[in-house]
């Protein structure tokens, strides 16, 4: 597998990571993910806003970036993805110094790696809906950072999995904000729910193409916050991701969501949910 390292393309095994790398050492990094539909990168554009945002917000600045097009379009055209669909997963961390908790002064290089892997565009009609648990939500008060911190997001997603879950929903003090690694929206009392975007949740591009296509489609919405209690009586609920796209919620600690398959809401956004070209580059 050929990967992208600080502006080389190498095969993964040759990549040299310092043990030095604050990434490795502290976490002190951002990312982003990306689709690829058909051999073209999905809302490429709000994916480098998102992480020039998230690197600004850790006073990492990245005067020489010039989006991620250029390698991810080299690294992709290294690969042969099936019928061309996939992800980039790439990541910027503060590079290797040895280590101390302030930055490195003067400022070092930033490592850079990135590469792409095959997932196939799920197929709605035999995808098994969403086995959701809902947990505390313990992370830090910076989720609209997308960090490569990610612990808070890793415990939480593996104490849904030992449960027989999927995805972990998480709520601060019974609100809830989103999942592990997914963006919660939920049906209650006929109205589309999702935690408004600030800092106890990242905004995810996913979750803002659903919100610009219930709102086109006239679907009633509210990014006013909701509590575990609406979520117990909601009558459809699900998760949106880059990775997922719109999945339906069928069972939430160990009870039916709704009729316990795909909703009206999620099955009408699904079907809105456009792959279209002027979203693709
Ligand atoms: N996760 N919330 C969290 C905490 C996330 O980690 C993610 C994405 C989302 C959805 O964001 P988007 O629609 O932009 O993918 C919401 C990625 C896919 C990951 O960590 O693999």
């Amino acid at each position: 597998m050929i990967v992208y390292w600080n502006g080389q393309f190498l095969p993964k095994d040759q990549v040299n990571v310092s043990p030095d790398d604050r990434g490795f050492l502290f976490g002190d990094g951002v990312y982003e993910v990306v689709r690829i539909y058909e051999g073209r990168f999905y809302e490429m554009t709000a994916h480098e806003k998102r992480l020039i945002e998230s690197a600004n917000a850790i006073g990492l600045p990245l005067p020489e970036f010039k989006g991620m097009g250029g390698f991810a379009r080299e690294l992709l055209d290294r690969q042969s993805l099936p019928d061309g669909n996939g992800v980039l997963y790439y990541q910027i961390s503060r590079g290797a110094a040895p280590r101390k908790h302030f930055f490195p002064d003067p400022p070092i290089p930033a490592s850079h790696y990135a590469y792409i892997q095959a997932l196939p565009v799920p197929d709605l009609e035999t995808r098994p809906g969403a086995i959701a648990f809902t947990t505390e939500d313990r992370r830090w008060s910076n989720c609209h950072i997308k960090s490569i911190a990610l612990l808070g997001s890793v415990l939480a997603a593996q104490e849904a999995k030992d449960k027989g879950g999927n995805e972990a929903i998480l709520h601060r003090e019974g609100v809830v904000t989103e999942g592990s690694h997914t963006n919660v929206f939920a049906v209650v009392d006929g109205v589309l729910r999702t935690h408004p975007a600030n800092q106890w949740i990242l905004n995810g591009i996913n979750r803002r193409v659903v919100i610009e296509q219930a709102k086109e489609a006239g679907i009633l919405y509210s990014e006013d916050a909701f509590t575990i209690s609406d979520l117990k009586k909601a009558t459809e609920i699900f998760l949106t991701g880059t990775t997922v796209e719109i999945w339906p919620v069928v069972s939430l600690d160990s009870i039916q969501v709704g009729h316990g398959q795909t909703g009206p809401v999620a099955r009408e956004l699904q079907k809105l949910f456009d792959r279209k070209k002027d979203r693709l580059t």
